[in-house]
């Protein structure tokens, strides 16, 4: 359930298992009427089909590389940059999850 507390929704795109889609665009619009955030994993439907990250209108999107017959262990985040312009860095780590800010990092 949806409502003003729901800080982000994450949802995919395409089903692994039966191959539908959930629109996307609809989601994004009862996130954003309770401004909320949208993360969508596209892993199985970026390799197939064209994803058009204005015309969804997502916050977010993910997918991974090897979805797309390429190196395995890397992906990419689409964020809106408004939204990343505000977020502070972090690396994460395939192996090991783990996550810590870039100035920790440096001192
Ligand atoms: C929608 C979706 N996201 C993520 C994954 C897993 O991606 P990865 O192997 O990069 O962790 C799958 C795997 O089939 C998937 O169907």
């Amino acid at each position: 359930m949806i409502s003003r507390k729901t800080k982000l929704i994450v949802v995919h795109h395409v089903s692994n298992v039966l191959a539908s889609a959930f629109s996307i665009e609809e989601i994004a619009h009862w996130a954003h009427d309770v401004r909320a955030k949208v993360l969508v994993d596209t892993c199985q439907s970026v390799p197939h089909m064209m994803v058009d990250v204005q015309s969804l209108n997502v916050d977010f999107l993910v997918a991974s590389s090897h979805k797309m017959r390429r190196r395995t262990s890397i992906g990419f985040l689409y964020g809106k940059s408004d939204i990343l312009s505000t977020m502070h860095h972090f690396w994460v780590s395939h192996y090991n999850f783990h996550a810590s800010s870039v100035s920790e990092r440096n001192n």
